[in-house]
Order: C-alpha cells, then sequence, then structure tokens
C-alpha cells in the first residue's frame, strides 16, 4: 500500500516506518526541518541530495530511498513539512496515498496549543481534496471513558491522571472531535503510556472502548496496531483501546 505516516520522526512515527518498510509498503515519511531521527531507524540520509530540511517545491522536500536498515523491502520518501495546520502543505504528502497514518506527540507541559485538534482539521481538508479516504490517528487512552470492566487500581489511578492531564487529553479529544466529523474513514487509536521497551508482537485490543488495565504498551506493539488495523473494515469510524499482551 502506498502510506503517509505523519509525525514519522517520534518514537511511534519512526515505528511505524520501519515495520511499513519491512512489510513491502510504499511509505511517505512526513517530518519537521532537520528531523535526524527518522534517518537513523529508516535509512534516509537527510544530508543526501534532496534532504529533510531542504528548500523544495510548495515548502517540500524530499529524498527517496529503496528500503532501509532492518532489512526493509519497501520504498521510502521523506518529505518535510513545517506547518501540519497548514492544508495546503499537506496536499503533496497526502496525494495519492491509500492510508494516512497521523502520529505526531501531544503538546507537553499541561498547557493547550490548539495545534494537534488544528492539524487533524487540516489533514482531514487535505485528505479530502485529494480523494484519499483512510486515515487512522493515534490518540490516547483516557480520552475515552473507563470500561465497565477496569479494575480498582485503575478506577483509583484513572482521576488522578485526567485532572492533571486535563488539558492534553482535551487537545487530543479536539483532534478526534475532528475525525468524527470528517466523513472519512477513519480509525483513532487509544493505547495507554507509550514505552520503547522490545514489543511482543500481540497486543490486546477492543473496540467501541478501552481495554481494561490499559497501563503501558510497547511502540513497537502500537506500531504493529496501526499497520494490522490500518486496512480493517471492521474498524472503520471506530475508536480501539490498545493495551499490552498478557503473559
Ligand atoms: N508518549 C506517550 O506515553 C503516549 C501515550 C498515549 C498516546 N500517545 C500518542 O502516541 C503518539 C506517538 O507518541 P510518541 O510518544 O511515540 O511520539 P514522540 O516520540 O513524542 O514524537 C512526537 C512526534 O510529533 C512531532 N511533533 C511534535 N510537535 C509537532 C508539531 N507542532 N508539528 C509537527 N510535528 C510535531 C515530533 O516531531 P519532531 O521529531 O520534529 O519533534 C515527533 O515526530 C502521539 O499521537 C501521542 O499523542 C503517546
Amino acid at each position: 500500500m502506498k502510506l503517509t505516516v505523519l509525525g514519522a520522526s517520534g518514537g511511534t512515527g519512526r515505528e511505524v516506518v520501519r515495520q511499513a518498510l519491512a512489510a513491502g509498503h510504499e511509505v511517505t515519511a512526513v517530518v519537521r526541518k532537520g528531523a535526524r531521527s527518522l534517518a537513523a531507524v529508516a535509512g534516509a540520509d537527510p544530508g543526501d541530495g534532496a534532504a529533510p530540511g531542504g528548500k523544495g517545491r510548495s515548502g517540500v522536500a524530499d529524498a527517496s530511498r529503496r528500503g532501509g536498515q532492518g532489512g526493509g523491502r519497501g520504498r521510502l520518501t521523506v518529505m518535510t513539512v513545517e506547518d501540519l495546520t497548514n492544508p495546503a502543505a499537506l496536499g503533496p504528502v497526502v496525494r495519492g496515498r491509500d492510508a494516512l497514518l497521523f502520529c505526531p506527540g501531544l503538546p507537553g507541559g499541561g498547557r493547550p496549543t490548539g495545534r494537534l485538534g488544528a492539524a487533524a482539521h487540516a489533514l482531514v481538508r487535505a485528505a479530502r481534496a485529494a480523494g484519499v479516504r483512510r486515515l487512522l490517528v493515534v490518540s490516547t487512552a483516557p480520552v475515552g471513558p473507563l470500561p465497565p470492566d477496569e479494575g480498582v487500581l485503575g478506577r483509583a489511578v484513572s482521576p488522578v491522571l485526567r485532572t492533571v492531564f486535563k488539558d492534553v487529553y482535551a487537545e487530543a479529544a479536539a483532534m478526534e472531535s475532528e475525525l468524527a466529523h470528517s466523513g472519512l474513514d477513519w480509525t483513532v487509536l487509544r493505547p495507554g503510556k507509550l514505552t520503547n521497551r522490545r514489543g511482543k508482537g500481540r497486543y490486546r485490543r477492543r473496540v467501541g472502548g478501552n481495554v481494561p488495565g490499559t497501563g503501558t504498551l510497547a511502540r513497537a506493539d502500537l506500531a504493529r496496531a496501526v499497520l494490522d488495523l490500518m486496512d480493517d473494515p471492521a474498524v472503520r469510524g471506530r475508536t480501539v483501546g490498545l493495551g499490552s499482551a498478557r503473559g
């Protein structure tokens, strides 16, 4: 498939790119200027030719490479978009794609910036304009309600998290709302705290709600879920709670 990964230089984004290339997909990785972390993982050298951070058409620079480190078989194109809230800037990175995978980080510091909702709004507009229907977004579990089968610990901790990080979750909720009203084939993934631990190669998921005892999830397993669910018709227009596999 032809995929665009936004937030590709982040922890999850890099894993999504790596696994997508290994699976043979054609990947457009969207990064900000000067993002070098993607190069280390995917084997795209920003210093090589028309590189991320360089000037290109419409504020977009790109560098293409076949495969990548880790035995990737797909094709990687790295493109730079400085402002994810600008639908015109997103046009070149969404046109002709089968699916858009959106995983830029939540704003830090607990102060709302409005950027995440604005970026989702711009992406929806760009996708519609380009005729791309499939859009999968990484959000966060506390945006959704606790599941009815949540344990005692989760019930105790959840109100504290939701109070401390309420502005962060409000941003994620604004992002989700853009999708819910988009008319596109969207899916929202809601994991708990992400880690860089080695993935288990499997995960728990619940369509339409959070998994009980959400806990932590390795970014490698989140990336696997992103790619598993990206062309799963059963999760179109649905939220999917994710958690680490038990055992
Ligand atoms: N971290 C967690 O524990 C956690 C928990 C639940 C859900 N999530 C969600 O999971 C996803 C991935 O999280 P992560 O921790 O793996 O990501 P991360 O490592 O923090 O990476 C964040 C990515 O977002 C990009 N980014 C940040 N602000 C941006 C902006 N204003 N414009 C454009 N790009 C911007 C960063 O680009 P640069 O490399 O250029 O900075 C980077 O590629 C996010 O959607 C996050 O909200 C995270």
